[in-house]
């Protein structure tokens, strides 16, 4: 069992590539989650130059914007990543049958539960640890985010490399490196997730300020 508080305090300062390289070096089964946000593709980009194949998954709700549809097909041919794509056990159709139709309008927490948490779990099994792209600076709930910690509810580890990092900072380190990037972020979109729960944010507006708008709602539950 690794000391999950005094590595988190050891790499605080670390450069993310470094903390990613020295996750490595742990002996652990890593997946990377992808929503294909910056974020994730700036990591895969770091990963890539750490093992090939880099092993990630997305949740696909099929619910997702066009642009992240076919932004996910552009990635697989430019970064060597075996991306696993992890489905709800209910179609759409069926969650309708059930639930009644478009759940997210009547219930996003229940839809969210259906849709990301529960497949998270399967998306997960096997592996020794999973990385995330969220960051203190995107919402008060992420504030206190360690760069590595304990997820008790999968049993495994989490490691988010770019905990400490700025918006600015991702977006430059993209830039510059000439990183993939979904083109949802140059719509006006900081975050995103399904099409039925974002919206662009104006100027000003937080990060998350478009994401499940009207509903006292802050996360889809995958980080608690
Ligand atoms: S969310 O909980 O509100 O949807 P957000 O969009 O900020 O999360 O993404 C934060 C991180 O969670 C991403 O960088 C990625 O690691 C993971 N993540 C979010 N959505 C998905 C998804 N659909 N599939 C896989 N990973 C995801
Ligand atoms: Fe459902 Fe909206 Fe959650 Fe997507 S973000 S799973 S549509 S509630």
């Amino acid at each position: 069992m690794l000391d999950v508080e005094t590595l988190a305090k050891k790499w605080e300062n670390s450069d993310p590539f470094v903390i990613l390289q020295n996750a490595a070096n742990l002996g652990l089964n890593w997946t990377l989650a992808m929503s294909f946000s910056r974020e994730d593709t700036v990591i895969l980009h770091w990963l890539s130059q750490i093992w090939q194949p880099v092993d990630a998954f997305w949740l696909d709700t099929n619910l997702l914007f066009p642009e992240t549809y076919a932004f996910q097909d552009k990635l697989r041919v430019q970064y060597p990543v075996n991306l696993r794509r992890i489905q709800p056990s209910f179609s759409l159709k069926e969650q309708a049958q059930h639930y009644g139709q478009e759940l997210w309008k009547q219930d996003p927490h229940q839809c969210c539960h259906l849709r990301k948490v529960e497949p998270l779990f399967e998306a997960l099994k096997g592996y020794g640890g999973w990385i995330t792209g969220i960051r203190r600076e995107q919402s008060p709930t992420r504030a206190h985010t360690p760069i590595i910690e304990w997820d008790n509810r999968h049993e495994l580890y989490k490691l988010n490399p770019l905990a400490r990092w700025s918006t600015e900072e991702v977006q430059n380190y993209a830039e510059e490196n000439h990183v993939l990037v979904n083109p949802l972020h140059g719509k006006g979109y900081p975050s995103f997730g399904c099409y039925p729960c974002t919206r662009p944010v104006k100027p000003g507006e937080s990060i998350r300020a478009g994401r499940w708008e009207g509903w006292d709602k802050f996360e889809c539950g995958i980080h608690q």
